[in-house]
């Protein structure tokens, strides 16, 4: 009965402490801990509906991934049809639940039926599943959770129970309105970076969903090693993809006749440039929330320089009408998001191909980063970067140009 009690005790801070999440990937990630909680679930899938698409968008397993270092499988492109023809297609199809006791004795009673390469892929075995829609107040399918192999007491894989299936459509109810706002918020900072993109090219949607996940792994495997609570880490990590995302969305306030110049720039307007920091920061002047304040914080400090060579440096005032560069910030005195942003940033520019000059291959780049270690960047930094390779790969390969 206690078990009971908390089990619905939990369901009730669901709603308070997802209200204050922003990020959809910190929503999805925070949805499937807790509904595997409940149902002590080894692992799970979220996936998003796109059109007549589900898109495959957040996963866990406790088998397969416990450490934080490899999070490459969190950045996939998978996407399966909305059908009669797999589970997950099928429950968003009916719009109904499917409790499986075995996924390999399901014969062929169904339409649907178990796609075992990622068992075979990764030595895993799926045994019982649960499947459930998450519908809107409109009853339309933004959705579908999937939870696989609900263990006992002992650790033995068991099917999912009746009470399983009831706190699950009570918990996928919820669960659609954090989405959807999440959704919302990622679709308009995408449309303020759509702005700057006008003006600066350079600037794509897909080198700023980079940047945002480069820094929140980055922000993730430093947090980890610093021994930062787990919900905090949950809570900054999401955070810190938003305001990664925004880095540069001051270059709004600088004229299009610079920033679209082809061939190299002259002194003034390099300086003119720098400002796009404090215009940057200046958008988010006034503001309470966590989220505006790390985004200001990332804006004016992600070109500072580990040895105080960057900019825009020690500002007395940066709300005031005629700001002037000061003398570069250094070493912690630059503010963690702002050197994680920095690392980031310079990565993916020198990746990628723009019109004045060839992308650089891997190899060059990492050991750019590295040299760079102390004269430009946190040399601590630099080491955590190097050793999350397979996810930064993982998401070059999600978010292509
Ligand atoms: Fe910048
Ligand atoms: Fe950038």
């Amino acid at each position: 009965m206690d078990k009971k009690i908390n089990e619905f005790k939990s369901l009730l801070q669901l709603n308070e402490e997802l209200s204050q999440i922003n990020d959809l990937d910190a929503v999805l990630d925070y949805l499937l801990t807790k509904a595997r909680k409940m149902t002590n679930a080894d692992g799970g899938t979220i996936y998003i509906a796109k059109e007549d698409k589900l898109k495959f968008s957040y996963t866990q397993n406790d088998t397969l991934f416990s450490s934080n270092l490899d999070n490459k499988n969190l950045y996939s492109n998978l996407t399966i049809n909305i059908d009669e023809t797999s589970i997950a297609g099928y429950s968003a199809y009916k719009k109904e639940l499917l409790n499986i006791p075995d996924c390999y004795k399901l014969g062929d009673r169904f339409s649907y039926h178990f796609n075992s390469s990622w068992d075979k892929k990764s030595g895993y075995h799926t045994q019982s599943m649960l499947t459930q829609p998450i519908k809107n107040v409109n009853d339309v399918v933004v959705g579908v959770i999937q939870l696989i192999n609900a263990k006992d007491s002992s650790g033995k894989i068991i099917p999912f129970s009746k009470d399983d299936e009831v706190l699950i459509s009570y918990f996928a109810g919820n669960a659609s309105v954090h989405i959807e706002r999440a959704n919302l918020t990622r679709e308009l900072i995408l449309r303020m970076i759509k702005m700057a993109e006008l003006r600066d090219p350079k600037e794509t949607g897909p080198h700023v969903n980079r940047v945002g996940a480069f820094a929140a792994e980055l922000y993730e495997h430093w947090a980890t090693k610093n021994n930062i609570s787990y919900s905090k880490i949950k809570k900054l990590k999401g955070n810190m993809r938003l305001s990664a995302m925004l880095h540069d969305v001051g270059k709004i306030a600088i004229s299009d006749t610079i920033l679209k110049k082809p061939g190299r720039f002259d002194d003034e307007e390099r300086a003119i440039i720098k400002t796009h920091t404090i215009f940057g920061a200046q958008l988010f002047k006034n503001s309470t929330s966590e989220l505006d304040k790390l985004s200001l914080d990332i804006a004016l400090n992600h070109h500072e320089r580990w040895d105080g060579k960057g900019y825009p440096g020690k500002v007395k005032d940066i709300y005031s009408e005629d700001v002037k560069m000061a003398e570069g910030k250094k070493a912690d005195e630059i503010p963690l998001c702002g050197r994680i942003v920095a690392i980031a940033d310079v990565y993916d520019a020198l990746m990628s191909s723009r019109y004045y000059k060839e992308s650089w291959t891997e190899k060059d780049t990492l050991n750019e980063i590295k040299k760079c270690g102390g004269t430009q960047f946190d040399p601590k930094l630099v080491n955590y970067f190097m050793e999350i390779h397979a996810t930064i790969h993982a998401i070059r390969a999600k978010y292509q140009d």
